[in-house]
């Protein structure tokens, strides 16, 4: 579980600290699905909004590091700009594993597309490849630790079994966060615990429920009790489960709406009925459920 900052208050500029002793932002912008140029306005309005946007959240897979590097640059070259590269927390992912070699050079290649120097947080997309592959990804990934090219690392999609292979390997660095699909209709309560027992911060993917579940009665019923909306409500659940939260919007005024949810808290019976809610729902796909990964 990471720590909160000092008043453990959460507000829009909240953070986490990982294992590494690396600062995360708790709320930041995912760009999954967006063209060029959607992910460009999204970035430099999350920006504009003052997102401790200090976290945007691209990928290899996704095609559009390019456009979300240089949105990012252009926003801290403009005049007067109240932020620097410091302040910006940028997240890539490795798309395969598919060893040592190929991922020093998936890398160098994101690092070079994003034009940020280097890359904040970088994860390893999911478990598919086979255990050597995976291996022979972590240990490509923490060279490139050492080298100053990624500041903090970690995985994504992994089910326990998966993160343990990884600690047994005695690795140099243990894996800083775990990034999967969590809200309430897919709550993955045990690997929860284990990433917890193992300091491995949770970052969820997904929080909206991909949009598919904003008219559940408890999701609209909480909105009215708050005074929220229905998004709201879901990111507020998901920061106080803990998770560090990246809800994805092509759209300005929802990316504004998306940041404004440290206005009201949800109470100890509101995320009990919202954890009520879990259906094993996947959304996009599930890695973890897979017995092939
Ligand atoms: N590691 C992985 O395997 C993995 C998989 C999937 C996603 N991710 C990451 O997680 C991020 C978030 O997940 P996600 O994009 O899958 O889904 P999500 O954030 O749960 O939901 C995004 C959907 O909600 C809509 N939306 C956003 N804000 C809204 C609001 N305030 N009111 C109404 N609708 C709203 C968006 O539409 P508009 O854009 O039109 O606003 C979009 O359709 C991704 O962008 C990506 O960075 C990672």
């Amino acid at each position: 579980m990471p720590a909160n900052d000092a008043t453990d208050k959460l507000h829009f500029g909240s953070y986490a600290t990982l294992s590494d002793g690396n600062r995360i932002p708790r709320l930041g912008l995912g760009v999954y699905e967006m063209s060029d140029q959607e992910a460009s306005r999204a970035v430099t309005w999350a920006l504009q909004a003052g997102y401790l946007l200090e976290y945007i959240y691209s990928a290899e897979w996704y095609y559009n590091e390019q456009s979300v590097g240089s949105a990012i640059s252009r926003f801290l070259a403009s005049p007067g700009c109240p932020i620097s590269r410091g302040d910006i927390f940028y997240c890539s992912k490795l798309q395969s594993n598919n060893g040592y070699h190929a991922t020093k050079r998936s890398i160098a290649e994101s690092v070079k597309k994003c034009g940020l120097g280097y890359i904040d947080l970088y994860l390893i997309h999911s478990p598919y490849g086979g255990r050597d592959n995976r291996l022979e990804s972590w240990r490509a990934i923490q060279k490139a630790k050492d080298q100053g090219l990624v500041k903090s690392i970690g995985v994504s999609n992994y089910a326990e079994r998966h993160i343990q292979e990884l600690l047994d390997s005695n690795p140099k660095y243990p894996p800083a966060v775990n990034q999967c699909d969590l809200h309430p209709f897919m709550a993955r309560l045990k690997l929860v615990e284990y990433c917890r027992a193992n300091s491995i911060a949770l970052e969820c993917w997904g929080p909206l429920v991909r949009a598919e579940r904003f008219d559940h009665p408890t999701i609209k019923e909480l909105a009215s009790k708050h005074s929220a909306t229905p998004a709201q409500v879901l990111i507020r659940f998901s920061l106080q489960r803990g998770y560090i939260t990246i809800p994805k919007s092509v759209s300005q005024h929802r990316i504004i709406e998306n940041a404004n949810v440290f206005a009201f808290e949800l109470d100890r019976a509101d995320m009990d009925h919202l954890l009520d809610l879990d259906e094993y729902l996947v959304t996009d796909w599930d890695p973890i459920g897979d017995p092939a990964a």
